[in-house]
């Protein structure tokens, strides 16, 4: 082959012109000691809290305390392969994850890389897993709605977009199942779903992405994952990992549900890190700052202001509490930083009223803003008649004979308790909500006996999708978002007209 001088020289001076005289330098220290998941590392004098360090097996930490001397680094590994006098390397950037589409229907660890069958993920962005939360200047008042498609929670705890609610109760309560009937109700409703498992087992979260997978809600869901046994500072950051990809898709606009199941357990590796590298404990052995965990975090929920693209993060955070005590540590912590809560309770749910929702002590302190009108005015009668039927309730026990109106005040309390029932994955249309509560209050459910009320229910939902008369207000609900006299005459009519017909095929058995 012929070598051309003029060839040469040109590829000479193309390299000449790209050099770059500057040397780069990485910082590096030596690991002094590790063990337990921990490591202490002399010699990075500029390391960044938060900093993401590589070790000299390939594997990383995250630089935690950074004294005088020495930075206390937590592994993201298992660590077996870090011995003391290797080589540790800054990186220059905090932990940050892949974040964007491509991450939609996928099941991803604390690190953002994929733990399903569905290969590796090439994700356009990255995003650091702490950030500061949008400015006051930044957002707006909580004004939509985010249908749970439960109707105990959608008439008496309304939940808005860019809220904070809590769902709070004892181990096998039902916090799981609501978390995931509200993710099965967005579909085709435009809310990207984040579900963060934290510290739970992997049978567990494989069962959760099951059944999102059946019912097709892994569309428009990515499930971040940091099970039992992984490391803590794995499960440590999980939920912010979580909280960087949800701000991603709401500061373009868009709106996202994500759920923190369960913030204890997050407490919990928290604390055990933070012993480990030797931080002071406080009460309950946690952290000083142990409150401040769980606040930076919430905060980062938002409704943006339309000069901000008027996106939304709505967080579902979950605590679970030791024998219905709410007045332990971290669960009044997080009371006190969310927008109200959801309390369950193991008596109501053992005695089969599922979901097991206490509407008592149960508050959202902005959804009612963000109900709809039609929703509104059938639920402000029906958390009266509910709240004075548990006081009747209570007392009605001791005495036998009641007067009339007492006996029917019972009659229609047990049958709201019998109307707020909901089975699991089957969430429940906002209309067709409005028209069985319309029901409830209104006496129109007076004739039908309690025993036969669930089998009422099944069949008006058929009934108004297939019934001219019902689908016709139910699409003016659904369209106008609004229940005026002249559609709660024909709701009211179309009800009775079905009340009618269920009670003919009743005598008939
Ligand atoms: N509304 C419901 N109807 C029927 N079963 C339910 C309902 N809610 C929960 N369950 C069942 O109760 C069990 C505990 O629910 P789960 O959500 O896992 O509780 P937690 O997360 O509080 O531990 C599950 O087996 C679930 O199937
Ligand atoms: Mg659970």
């Amino acid at each position: 082959m012929q070598l051309k001088p003029e060839e040469i020289s040109k590829v000479i001076r193309s390299q000449i012109k790209y050099y770059e005289n500057a040397i780069r330098q990485d910082e590096t220290g030596t690991v002094l000691m590790v063990g337990d998941g921990i490591a202490r590392v002399s010699g990075l004098a500029n390391c960044m809290a938060g900093e993401l360090l590589e070790f000299e097996d390939g594997s990383f930490g995250m630089a935690q305390n950074l004294e005088e001397n020495s930075v206390s680094v937590v592994l993201f590994g298992s660590g077996e392969t870090i011995s003391e006098e290797q080589m540790v390397k800054r990186t220059g950037k905090v932990v940050s994850v892949p974040v964007g589409e491509t991450l939609i229907g996928r099941v991803v660890n604390a690190l953002g890389q994929p733990i399903d069958a569905g290969g590796p993920i090439s994700a356009s962005e990255y995003r650091p897993i702490e950030s500061q939360a949008p400015g006051i200047c930044e957002r707006q008042g909580v004004c939509q709605p985010l249908q749970t498609g439960i109707k105990a929670i959608d008439s008496m705890v309304p939940i808005g977009r860019g809220q904070r609610e809590l769902i709070i109760g004892d181990r096998q309560t039902g916090k799981t199942t609501i978390a995931t009937d509200t993710i099965l109700n967005q579909k085709g409703k435009d809310v990207i779903c984040i579900y963060v498992a934290i510290g739970q087992k992997r049978s567990t979260v494989a069962s959760l992405v099951e059944n999102l997978e059946k019912n097709g809600a892994m569309d428009y869901t990515i499930v971040v994952a940091a099970t039992a046994s992984e490391a803590s500072p794995l499960q440590y950051i999980v939920p912010y990992t979580g909280c960087a990809m949800g701000e991603y898709f709401m500061y373009q606009g868009k709106d996202v549900l994500i759920i923190y199941d369960d913030l204890s357990k997050h407490a919990v590796a928290y604390r055990a890190l933070s012993l480990l590298i030797r931080r002071p404990p406080g009460r309950e052995a946690y952290p000083g700052d142990v409150f401040y965990l769980h606040s930076r975090l919430l905060e980062r929920a938002a409704k943006l202001d339309d000069a901000h693209g008027g996106g939304s993060l709505t967080a579902l955070p979950i605590i679970e509490t030791q024998a219905g005590d709410i007045s332990a540590y971290i669960p009044t912590n997080v009371i006190s930083i969310t927008d109200g809560q959801i309390f369950l309770e193991s008596e109501l749910f053992h005695s089969g009223v599922m979901p097991a929702v206490n509407p008592g002590i149960s508050v959202s302190r902005v959804g009612g803003n963000a109900q709809i009108k039609a929703m509104k005015k059938v639920a402000g009668t029906l958390k009266l008649i509910y709240s004075q039927y548990r006081e009747l309730e209570s007392f009605a026990q001791f005495g036998s004979d009641l007067d009339a109106d007492t006996k029917m005040r019972l009659e229609q309390g047990a049958r709201i308790v019998e109307v707020l029932k909901q089975k699991q994955n089957a969430p429940v249309s906002v209309e067709k909500q409005v028209a069985i509560l319309y029901a409830v209050t209104k006496g129109i459910l007076s004739k039908v006996v309690t025993e036969d009320v669930e089998l009422y229910e099944e069949g008006l939902y058929i009934w108004l999708d297939t019934d001219a008369r019902g689908a016709e207000v139910m699409q003016v609900i659904r369209e106008s978002g609004k229940l005026e006299k002249e559609t709660e005459e024909k709701l009211k009519s179309a009800l009775e007209a079905y009340t009618e017909s269920f009670l003919d095929t009743r005598i008939q058995k």
